[in-house]
C-alpha cells in the first residue's frame, strides 16, 4: 500500500498533542456538506442487519444504481469502494502494459506495481493548465493494453468532454479503459460527462464511488459499470460478501429513493460553486501560490517559494490537514491540494497560508 493518502489525522494530531476531532481535514476528498440527512437515520433504524450475512454479490444495490442511470444490471458490479476494482482490473483483464493519464491518483499505478503490470504516463503540464494532450493520450493508449483516465481527475481537477473520451476508447477497441468518475457528481451538468451509459462498449469500465459524494468513505461502497463480457471476468475475482450488509442497505435504500438524489447532487454542486469562489478570491491577491482552475471541490496549488511540506506543517500548527501532493507522479514537493469545507473553515485556512507565505517573504 501507498503512504500518502490524505486523511492522515492521526498522525498531526500526534506532533501537535491534541485530540482526533480538533484536526480539520482538508486533505480527503469528501462531500463538504457531508452525507444525505437519510443515511445516518437509515443506519440508526436498520444496524440489526449485521445480524444476517447480505447478499453475496450485492446484487441488489447494483440494481439500484443500474436503474437510477438506465443500464443493464448485468453491467454494474458493487464492491467495497472502487478500490476493489483498481487493484483487480489489471489481474482480471491479465493486462500486462498500462498507461496512466496523470498526474493521477497513486492507487492506479500502485495496484498495478503490486500485479508486476508495467506502466507508463502520459503527463498533463502545469503550463497547460493540466488540460490533457489527447493525440499524445492516443497515441501511448495505442500502445497500452489498459488505460487509466480520472474524471474529473484527481488532484488537478481536470475535466474530459465525453464526445473526447468516446472517440479515443472507440478508436482503440485493443485497449480497455478504466474511466474513474468517482468525482464526476461534484460537477454541473455531470450528466453530460458521465459514460456509464456507454458501459457496452467492449473495452470500457466506468468506476462510481460512493464514498466521496455521498461522504460514506467509511462504509466503503463503489460500483463498476461495463460490458458483461468484462464483468465475467471480474466476477471471477470476486469474493463472496465483500460489501457488508449495512453498505448493501444504506446503498439500496438510497436508490429506492431516486427522487432524493438529484437534489442533493444539485444542492452540493451550488454549494461548491460558491464556496470555491469565495477561496479562490480570498487567495487571488496572494504572491508565492497559484490555484488551478477546477470545477469540483479540491483545488490544486503550486507554491513559488516555500515547500509542500513547509505549508503542510504551518498550516498543521493551526491544526489544518491538508495534502502534499510530492507523491503525485507529475507533481512535485511544490504542489498542495485542498479539500474545501464551509465557507468558514476555507476561509480561516486561507489566512492561515497567507499568513504563513507573507513570513517566509520578511
Ligand atoms: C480518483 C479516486 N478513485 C478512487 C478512489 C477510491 O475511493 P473508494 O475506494 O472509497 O471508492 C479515490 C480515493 O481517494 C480516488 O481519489
Amino acid at each position: 500500500m501507498i503512504q500518502g493518502h490524505g486523511g492522515n489525522k492521526q498522525h498531526l494530531a500526534d506532533r501537535m498533542g491534541c485530540r482526533l476531532e480538533d484536526i480539520i481535514d482538508m486533505s480527503s476528498n469528501l462531500n463538504p456538506l457531508g452525507p444525505p440527512e437519510r443515511i445516518h437515520t437509515f443506519i440508526r433504524e436498520n444496524i440489526h442487519l449485521i445480524h444476517a450475512l447480505p447478499e453475496p454479490d450485492a446484487a441488489g444495490m447494483s440494481r439500484g444504481f443500474a436503474a437510477y442511470h438506465g443500464i443493464d444490471p448485468g453491467c454494474v458490479i458493487a464492491g467495497n469502494g472502487t478500490t476493489f476494482f483498481i487493484y483487480t482490473l489489471p489481474l482480471a483483464l491479465g493486462s500486462k502494459k498500462a498507461l496512466i493519464l496523470g498526474p493521477a491518483y497513486a492507487d492506479y499505478e500502485d495496484a498495478c506495481a503490486a500485479l508486476n503490470v508495467k506502466t507508463s504516463h502520459c503527463l498533463a503540464l502545469a503550463e497547460n493548465n493540466f488540460i490533457p494532450d489527447l493525440d499524445q493520450l492516443s497515441a501511448g493508449a495505442g500502445q497500452a493494453d489498459l488505460v487509466f483516465i480520472c474524471n474529473p481527475n484527481n488532484p488537478t481537477g481536470t475535466l474530459i468532454d465525453k464526445q473526447d473520451l468516446e472517440r479515443l476508447i472507440r478508436c482503440h477497441t485493443n485497449t480497455c479503459f478504466v474511466v474513474d468518475e468517482s468525482y464526476l457528481p461534484f460537477v454541473p451538468d455531470a450528466e453530460d460527462f458521465s459514460l456509464i451509459k456507454l458501459a457496452h462498449l467492449p473495452n470500457l469500465v466506468v468506476l462510481s464511488s460512493m464514498s466521496k459524494i455521498f461522504r460514506i468513505a467509511g462504509l466503503r461502497t463503489g460500483f463498476l459499470s461495463g460490458a458483461k463480457a468484462l464483468i465475467r471476468k471480474l466476477m471471477a475475482h470476486y469474493q463472496p460478501w465483500s460489501v457488508n450488509a449495512l453498505a448493501q442497505a444504506v446503498i439500496t435504500d438510497i436508490y429506492n429513493h431516486p427522487e432524493e438524489i438529484l437534489p442533493f447532487f444539485r444542492q452540493t454542486r451550488e454549494f461548491i460553486v460558491k464556496a470555491r469562489r469565495a477561496f479562490v478570491h480570498a487567495l487571488a491577491e496572494t504572491d508565492g501560490i497559484r490555484l488551478f482552475d477546477t470545477p469540483v471541490y479540491f483545488v490544486l496549488a503550486r507554491l513559488d517559494r516555500i515547500l509542500a511540506s513547509q505549508l503542510c506543517r504551518r498550516v498543521g500548527e493551526d491544526r489544518f490537514l491538508i495534502r502534499d501532493c510530492a507523491n503525485f507522479k507529475g507533481l512535485s514537493h511544490r504542489f498542495v491540494r485542498f479539500s474545501l469545507k464551509t465557507n468558514e473553515i476555507n476561509l480561516a485556512l486561507a489566512q492561515s497560508i497567507k499568513t504563513t507565505l507573507a513570513r517566509e517573504q520578511d
